[in-house]
């Protein structure tokens, strides 16, 4: 698929931009500051309904201005989409798919389909687990629009339960009829806990193991580098005291998993009560990176922490355009932090998709083998160059 249009009104620094894009590459350029990002950004939230950069939408709305208004014309297989989003801070989100306002925001997700790789993603190797969390579930939704409802449904029940563990934390002295009606209710959550939690720990354990081969060619293709210093990824799960990770997706079973986190949420119930955290489940799970064999998080250079980040990103874009169309390749920033060779390297893995806008400072950073319409970003304008 590809976006045929953008426009936005007051969102970011932009009061009011309409562009029209083609397929191919376009490459947005422009000094530090100008709108680029915003430009990038708005897309993102077209296709995520969030913002790869900040957790609340009120940083997106214009300074001074009420609300904010997406806009954008897809075109795929499916002829064409238009999606348009209002954000109104503090209070709901208007969704229209096609000018048919949507009951619910996530209506729309899947009209738009992009992979955004951005300097923001150094903190999937860097950062901590919750934000390869995040990521795995933002690929999963993407994926299947419907993990969207599953990973809702378990946030829901999570914050349940962790309010009744810290409201029973000061009661474990308890003995009799209080106890019994505690460990009852506990019981009950526990049961929910599972039955939310397997779904998504299915998800995310089959979407690793897919993932796993392509993150390892496309750091390989990025880095140019010998064998030893391959990179590595595997899924650790909460549930599981499983030391070589999960290699074998065949044994994954939605209810097999929830017979797991069961077990494991029984073993834990004591250490739960005292600490009043919830000790089991999805959300503390970790997907573990390496390169060469030692732990990414701790160990990488700063260029193979953004090369490994990156390969996450093009492994991501490689898996959703399996039997699908070509997602929507959006690169921000990417080429000033890498050498040439990893440039051209780079630049020849993304030559062929579908659409694929780049932004740079420095115009000459990105590599002439991405031919494309070029514009340049400054001031909130954006015009043809050359
Ligand atoms: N809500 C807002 N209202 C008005 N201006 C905003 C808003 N949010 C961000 N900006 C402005 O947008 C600019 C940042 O734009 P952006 O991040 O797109 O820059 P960029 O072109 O990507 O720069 P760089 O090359 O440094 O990455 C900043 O000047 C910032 O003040
Ligand atoms: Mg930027």
């Amino acid at each position: 698929m590809h976006l045929t249009r953008l426009a936005l009104t007051d969102f970011r620094s932009y009061a009011d931009l309409s562009l029209e894009l083609g397929p191919g590459v376009t490459t947005f350029s422009g000094p530090n500051g100008e709108g680029k990002t915003n430009l990038v950004e708005a897309i993102g939230y077209l296709a995520t309904l969030g913002s790869h950069r900040v957790a609340t939408d009120t940083p997106l709305v214009r300074k001074g201005a009420e609300r904010a208004v997406l806009r954008a014309a897809v075109t795929g297989v499916n002829g064409s989409t238009l999606i348009e989003i209002e954000l109104n801070p503090g209070r709901a989100n208007r969704v229209r798919l096609n000018r048919a306002p949507r009951p619910r925001p996530r209506d729309i997700l899947g009209a738009l389909r992009t992979v955004l790789f951005a300097p923001e993603d150094l903190v999937l190797v860097k950062g901590d687990p919750g934000e390869r969390r995040r990521f795995l579930d933002d690929l999963l939704v993407a994926t299947a629009p419907r993990y969207a409802g599953v990973r809702a449904d378990y946030d829901r029940v999570l914050r349940q339960r962790t309010a009744l563990l810290k409201s029973a934390g000061g009661k474990a002295h308890l003995r009799g009829p209080a106890r019994e009606s505690i460990t009852a209710t506990l019981d009950a959550w526990d049961a929910q806990l599972a039955r939310t939690g397997a779904p998504l720990l299915a998800g995310r354990i089959r979407l690793a193991a897919a993932l796993r081969p392509h993150v390892e060619a496309a750091y390989e293709a990025v880095s140019g580098g010998p064998a030893g210093e391959a990179s590595g990824m595997s899924y650790r799960s909460s549930a599981f005291n499983n030391e070589e990770g999960f290699e074998d997706t065949a044994a994954v079973e939605t209810a097999h998993l929830e017979d797991a986190m069961l077990k494991a949420l029984d073993g834990v119930r004591a250490s739960e009560l005292d600490r009043g955290v919830c000790l089991v489940g999805p959300h503390r799970d970790e997907l573990e990176l390496s390169i060469g064999g030692l732990p990414a998080r701790g160990y990488a250079s700063h260029g193979e922490s953004w090369s490994l980040a990156l390969a996450l990103r093009l492994a991501s874009f490689t898996l959703l355009r399996q039997g699908h169309e070509d997602p929507v390749l959006i690169l921000d920033d990417v080429f000033a932090e890498l050498d040439a060779g990893r440039r051209d390297r780079l630049a020849g893995l993304v030559a062929g998709a579908e659409q694929v806008l780049v932004t740079a400072a420095v115009p000459a950073d990105v590599p002439d083998a991405l031919a494309g319409a070029r514009f340049e970003v400054q001031a909130g304008v954006i015009s043809r160059a050359g």
